[in-house]
């Protein structure tokens, strides 16, 4: 076998930013967790964000810095909202800096005019429009992956919207052209997907 030597493949220095020389796909999701006042919710985007497994949990890279770490860490439960492409400027505003005293409370205004609606297992909210909605209990976390850590969460509750759920009397090519999925290619780009093809799994195939 011969060595990885083709001129035009670059190495980088993995020291760097790398990821930000290069596009990828990552979904967005909406994070939403409690604060520390009791009564008032935030929201973040996060794309670092998948399921762990083939069953039921769901893991999240965030930085302790964040109020969503802080928020689940305390509360030990946070929601996750799939939102729509047509959601994606709502999905970035949760991203929205904070505003107030260094000494706190710092808020972020524009939340305020992000519509959400109440989870049902865990104390939370949800971006109002999304089409998948997780409810999670916090099950583990692993700190110090550098400046991040990864939030790992058991699916106590999970909400399809109806025209997003797979059925069998309508094909999955018009599932998703119907209700389209929004990617995120990092660091700042993104897609609508609506044109898909069945993966093309080898003969024999078994997850
Ligand atoms: C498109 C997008 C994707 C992001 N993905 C992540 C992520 O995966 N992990 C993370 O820690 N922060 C991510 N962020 C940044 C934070 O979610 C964002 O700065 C947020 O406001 C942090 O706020 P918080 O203090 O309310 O948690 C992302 C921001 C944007 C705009």
């Amino acid at each position: 076998m011969e060595s990885l030597k083709d001129p035009d493949v670059l190495s980088l220095d993995p020291e760097t930013p790398f990821w930000e020389r290069v596009y990828m796909v990552s979904p967005l999701v909406v994070v939403g967790t409690r604060n520390e006042d009791g009564e008032t919710y935030n929201l973040a985007p996060k794309h670092m964000a998948a399921p762990m497994g083939w069953a039921d949990y769901f893991g999240f890279v965030c930085t302790p810095r964040h109020k969503t770490y802080r928020n689940a860490v305390r509360t030990g439960v946070y929601t996750v909202s799939y939102p729509k492409p047509s959601q994606v400027v709502l999905a970035s505003l949760a991203a929205s800096p904070r505003t107030g005293p260094p000494e706190g409370p710092r808020r972020k205004p524009t939340l305020d005019s992000l519509p959400m609606l109440e989870a049902k297992e865990v104390d939370g909210v949800f971006l109002e429009d999304a089409y998948l909605f997780l409810e999670c209990e916090l099950e583990r976390r692993v700190d110090d992956l550098g400046e991040n850590s990864l939030l790992i969460g058991r699916v106590q509750a999970v909400h399809v919207h109806k025209d997003a759920v797979r059925v069998s009397e309508k094909e999955d090519e018009a599932v998703i052209r119907d209700a389209p999925l929004l990617a995120y290619l990092p660091p700042d780009r993104y897609a609508t997907i609506d044109e898909t093809n069945a993966f093309p799994f080898p003969a024999g195939f078994e997850k």
